[in-house]
C-alpha cells in the first residue's frame, strides 16, 4: 500500500495470431519500442483473448505465443526496460474480469461495435458465446489491473478503452467510498508538501466552484507526477478533486498510434487474413521476390505508360520507408514514365530488406535458445503480478471481499 504512485504507466496487448508482419510492426510495435524508453511499459500476449474467437483449435497456441514474443524482441522491445509477459500467467486479470462482470450491464457489451462486426465477419464461427461478449471487459480488466494511465492502440480499439473508462467510473462510484474519506483526503493534500499543497487547493477550488476543467486536468497532472505520495493517497487526491470518493481504478487514456497505411502485396491493407503480408523475419530472398511482384498502379500497363503514385500501393510503402528525395524522384519518374516500376521499387526493396535483416539478426539468439524467451516472460509475469496483486488487494477490500 505504500509503494510510490506510478506516474505514467503504459499498457498494451496483442493477440497471438502467429508470426507478425510489417503491418503489425509499423502499426503498433514500432511505437511500443519508442514508448518503452519514455514510460513504465507493460506489454503482454493476450492468449485468453485469442480463445474468444479461436477456441475450437488451440493446438498451435504455444507456437503462436512464442512467435509473437520473438517478433517483439526482434523488433526491439527490450525486456530490460519494458515488462513483457503472457496474460494467462497473471491470473489476476481473470479475477478482476469476474468481479467487473458483476457490475457491467449487458447493454454496454452488446453496444460495442466490434461485437456485431466480428460476428458478421467471422460467420463461420459461433461467436454467440459468453466469452466473446466479454472480450472488451476482459480487456478492461487487463488495463485496470495495472491502473495504466495510457493505452497505445489503433483506432479499432478506441471503443474498448472507452468501455474501460466507463467500467472504472462505475466501479469507483459503487465502491470508492471510505468512511473517513474527507479527513484522509485532507491529510493527503498536506502530504503533497509546500507549494504543491497550495496549488492543489487552488486548482480544486477552481474546478469545484467554476467547473474549470483545465484546472482539473492540471491538478490531476500534479497528483500523477508526484512520486512521493502513496498509491492510496494518490487515489484519494484524484477522487477528492471531483468530490466523489476514492479513485480505486483510474480511467486510462488512449494513446492513439499514428499508423501509416501499410499496404499488402495486393494493394489491400496488409493483413494475415488476406495472405498479402511480408513477415518481420522472412527470408530476404523471399522478400525481394514478393516486392518485385507487388501490385502497382493498375493503369500503368506498359513501361511507356505514365503512372499515378496516388493510385499505387508501392508508393504507400515509399511513404513508410523512403525519404523526401527518393519520394520526389519516384513521383517525377512515375508521372513522366521516366522510370520503370522495378526501378522505382529498388530503393524500397533495399530499405525493407535491411530492416528485416536487422530483425532476423536480433531474433537469432532467441530462436536458438527458447529458454531465453521463457525466462523473459517468467520474469515479466513476476513483475506484472506484483502490481496486479496490489490492485486486487484494494479491489477486494473495497468490495468487502476481505474480512478485516
Ligand atoms: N484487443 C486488442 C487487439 O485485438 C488486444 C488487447 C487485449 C489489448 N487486451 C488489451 C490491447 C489491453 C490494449 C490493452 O488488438
Ligand atoms: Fe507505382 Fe513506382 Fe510504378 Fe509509379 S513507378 S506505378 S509509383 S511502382
Amino acid at each position: 500500500m505504500s509503494s510510490p504512485a506510478p506516474a505514467r504507466r503504459v499498457l498494451s496487448g496483442m493477440r497471438p495470431t502467429g508470426r507478425l508482419h510489417l503491418g503489425n510492426y509499423h502499426g503498433a510495435l514500432r511505437n511500443w519500442v519508442e514508448l518503452q524508453y519514455q514510460y513504465e511499459c507493460y506489454f503482454f500476449v493476450a492468449d485468453w483473448h485469442m480463445l474468444t474467437t479461436g477456441y475450437e483449435d488451440t493446438s498451435h497456441l504455444q507456437e503462436h505465443i512464442r512467435d509473437v514474443l520473438i517478433d517483439w524482441l526482434a523488433a526491439g522491445l527490450n525486456p530490460g526496460v519494458a515488462t513483457l509477459f503472457i496474460q494467462s500467467h497473471v491470473p489476476e486479470h481473470a479475477e478482476l474480469h469476474l468481479l467487473l462482470s458483476m457490475i457491467t450491464p449487458l447493454g454496454w457489451l452488446e453496444r460495442v461495435p466490434s461485437y456485431k462486426d466480428q460476428q458478421e465477419q467471422l460467420k463461420e464461427k459461433d461467436l454467440a458465446t459468453y466469452g466473446f461478449l466479454g472480450y472488451p471487459l476482459l480487456q478492461a480488466a487487463d488495463i485496470l489491473v495495472y491502473r495504466a494511465a495510457y493505452v497505445p492502440v489503433g483506432e479499432d480499439q478506441v471503443a474498448h478503452v472507452e468501455l474501460t473508462r466507463e467500467t472504472a467510473r462505475r466501479f469507483n462510484h459503487l465502491y470508492g467510498r471510505e468512511p473517513d474519506f474527507e479527513a484522509k483526503a485532507e491529510r493527503a493534500v498536506k502530504s503533497l508538501g509546500g507549494r504543491n499543497t497550495t496549488t492543489y487547493k487552488q486548482l480544486r477550488r477552481k474546478f469545484q466552484e467554476a467547473g474549470d476543467t483545465e484546472a482539473l486536468q492540471r491538478a490531476q497532472a500534479l497528483v500523477q507526477s508526484n512520486n512521493r505520495i502513496t498509491v492510496a493517497d494518490r487515489e484519494r487526491l484524484l477522487g477528492y478533486l471531483e468530490g466523489t470518493g476514492v479513485t480505486i481504478l483510474p480511467e486510462p487514456q488512449v494513446l492513439l498510434t499514428q499508423t501509416p497505411k501499410v499496404p499488402g502485396l495486393d494493394g489491400r491493407k496488409m493483413s494475415k487474413s488476406y495472405g498479402n503480408t511480408i513477415g518481420l523475419r522472412e527470408e530476404p530472398d523471399e522478400v525481394v521476390k514478393k516486392l518485385r511482384a507487388m501490385q502497382t498502379d493498375p493503369a500503368r500497363v506498359r513501361r511507356t505508360d505514365p503512372g499515378d503514385p496516388e493510385k499505387c500501393p508501392v508508393f504507400d510503402l515509399h511513404r513508410v520507408y523512403s525519404d523526401e528525395a527518393v519520394r520526389s524522384w519516384a513521383v517525377a519518374g512515375c508521372r513522366s514514365a521516366g522510370i520503370g516500376c522495378l526501378e522505382c521499387k529498388a530503393p524500397l526493396i533495399e530499405k525493407v530488406v535491411e530492416e528485416i535483416k536487422g530483425m532476423r539478426k536480433r531474433a537469432q539468439e532467441f530462436e536458438e535458445n527458447p529458454e531465453l524467451v521463457r525466462g523473459i516472460v517468467a520474469e515479466g509475469a513476476d513483475k506484472a503480478r506484483e502490481v496486479a496483486r496490489a490492485t486486487l488487494d484494494e479491489v477486494r477490500g473495497a468490495m468487502h471481499l476481505r474480512a478485516d
